[in-house]
């Protein structure tokens, strides 16, 4: 096998896009062709106004405008670009399934066979297919069954790598240019070492984590429930600040100094969102208890239900302290997205607390620096009204300036950073009062000594 040349990336989404312009950007000897059905996300990838990217991500801007049209090309040329290249990612969805048997828990894989039945249709000689994608453990082997799956005089060899990305959304380029690790599981030595030498070009190989491909597949599921219980166990431990006075970040502080503990994701919020974590321990939950563990699938579904609790008991408390109803009362949703810098709205938890709060009859004016109207439209399955007036419901607001006026209350769900300098007096004098400051993120200025004539609501301090 010789050095790789030619990548394809088989979608061009949150993963695909952002990964394969790093590729490109470090690897200007290796030409990249991003893939995808879906026409209008490669239009948009194609577009000259680089503010129309389907994905917003710090950094990824310039990289695109110096590599797109040099070794990066986004296109919808499946075929041809299969076969062209001497390695391919899978980098497909692989949301949870919503019927059929496992509904409910388990990935769907419906995309990630389909792509390994384009690739074996359309690739030619000897062919590197690397699962980018996270999937559950063994899924390799069905990629492998199907690839082999060949008459006997079709020539072809196929090597299936895993190698799962860890990138966070919002800091996407950052963690593809100085990853914690790369992780490659396989079999085949060969294509190890050319998947390896594209990761050298910018990753010391210290950093690279050799396994097999059943550790590499199953090591992503872990490493997204490990994150996930930590954020599930600071919000439990935030509601019992809530109760005593303790106060959570004193809390986490004290906890996270612990060199054994350390002190990232332990930020108390409204609840995790994202695409992944949710799906990836509910596929977790389906595979332990597919293989009869039952106590080990209990364990991690503990984890979501304490996620979902916390988003119930924030809109359960904005209605509380709004003396027991929100009825046409009007309150500003701050922050759509599921966290700041990015445009992904995926299992926001401004998902189901608006969602509660209109059901309750309240009407929110709702503000995201990054999220379209059309996108909020799409997630509450509701249409924005037109005009700010309007007794129940919801309606998409230009900038802070318009969702807070004439509202009761202010609810922070996402840590962008224009939230955290909000001039809280000038604030105040255009809410209907008594008016509510809910901080679901603890980045509000304001504090407890000095609220500005507001009642504050902070996650994690008692505020009576
Ligand atoms: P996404 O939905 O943003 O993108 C997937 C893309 O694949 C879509 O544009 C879709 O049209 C395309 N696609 C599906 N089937 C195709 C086919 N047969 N041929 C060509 N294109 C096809 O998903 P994503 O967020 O990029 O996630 C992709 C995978 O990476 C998932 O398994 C996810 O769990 C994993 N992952 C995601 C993140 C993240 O931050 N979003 C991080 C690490 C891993
Ligand atoms: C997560 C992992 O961090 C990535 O390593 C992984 O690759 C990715 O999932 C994936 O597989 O999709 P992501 O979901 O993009 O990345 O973002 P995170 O920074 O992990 O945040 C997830 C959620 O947890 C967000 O809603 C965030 O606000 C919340 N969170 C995170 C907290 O509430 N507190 C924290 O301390 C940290």
């Amino acid at each position: 096998m010789k050095d790789i040349k030619n990548i394809c990336c088989i979608g061009a989404g949150f993963v695909g896009g952002p990964t394969m312009a790093v590729i490109a950007y470090k690897c200007p000897g290796i030409k990249v062709n991003v893939v995808d059905i879906n026409e209008k996300r490669i239009d948009s990838w194609n577009s000259s106004d680089l503010s129309k990217l389907p994905v917003f991500e710090p950094g990824l801007r310039e990289i695109i405008s110096s590599q797109r049209g040099v070794n990066l090309y986004f296109t919808t040329e499946i075929a041809k670009q299969i076969a062209n290249s001497d390695l391919i990612f899978i980098s497909v969805n692989t949301p949870t399934k919503t019927s059929g048997i496992g509904a409910g828990m388990a990935s769907d894989l419906k995309w990630i066979e389909a792509s390994a039945r384009q690739i074996k249709k359309y690739a030619t000689g000897e062919t590197i297919v690397v699962e980018k994608s996270t999937i559950p453990v063994k899924t390799a082997q069905t990629i492998k069954t199907i690839l082999e799956s060949k008459e006997k005089s079709d020539s072809r060899i196929f090597h299936v790598l895993s190698n799962p990305e860890f990138l966070a959304e919002g800091t996407a380029i950052n963690d593809l240019m100085y990853p914690d690790r790369v992780l490659i599981g396989g079999e085949n030595k060969k294509a190890i070492i050319l998947l390896t030498k594209i990761y050298l070009n910018w990753v010391n190989q210290k950093k690279i984590l050799k396994t097999n491909l059943w550790s590499s597949e199953l090591s992503k599921l872990a490493a997204n429930a490990f994150l996930a219980q930590r954020v599930s166990s600071i919000n439990s431990i935030s509601a019992l600040c809530e109760v005593t006075g303790a106060n959570i970040l004193d809390v986490s502080k004290s906890i996270g100094t612990d060199k054994r503990i350390g002190k990232r994701f332990l930020s108390p919020g409204p609840g995790f969102g994202g695409s992944c974590f949710k799906k990836d321990i509910l596929n977790l939950v389906y595979i332990s208890n597919f293989y009869g563990l039952r106590e080990v699938a209990d364990y991690w579904n503990k984890v979501l239900d304490i996620n979902e609790w916390q988003q119930k008991r924030i809109s359960y408390s904005i209605v509380n302290k709004l003396f027991g109803t929100v009825s046409e009362k009007k309150i500003a949703i701050l922050g759509f997205a599921f966290k700041a810098n990015t445009n992904d709205t995926r299992e926001s938890p401004a998902i189901s607390i608006s969602k509660n709060l209109i059901n309750e009859g309240a009407m929110l004016h709702i503000y995201d620096p990054k999220v379209s109207r059309l996108q909020i439209e799409e997630e509450l399955g509701i249409k924005s009204h037109e005009t700010l007036d309007a007794k129940k419901g919801w309606f998409f607001s230009e900038n802070i300036n318009e969702a807070i006026t004439g509202v009761d209350a202010i609810v922070i769900i996402t840590e962008w950073d224009e939230f955290k300098d909000i001039k809280w007096d000038e604030i105040s004098k255009k809410m209907r009062h008594p008016a509510w400051v809910f901080d679901t993120r603890l980045i509000s200025n304001l504090s407890f000594q000095n609220k500005l004539n507001l009642n504050l609501w902070k996650i994690g301090n008692s505020c009576d």
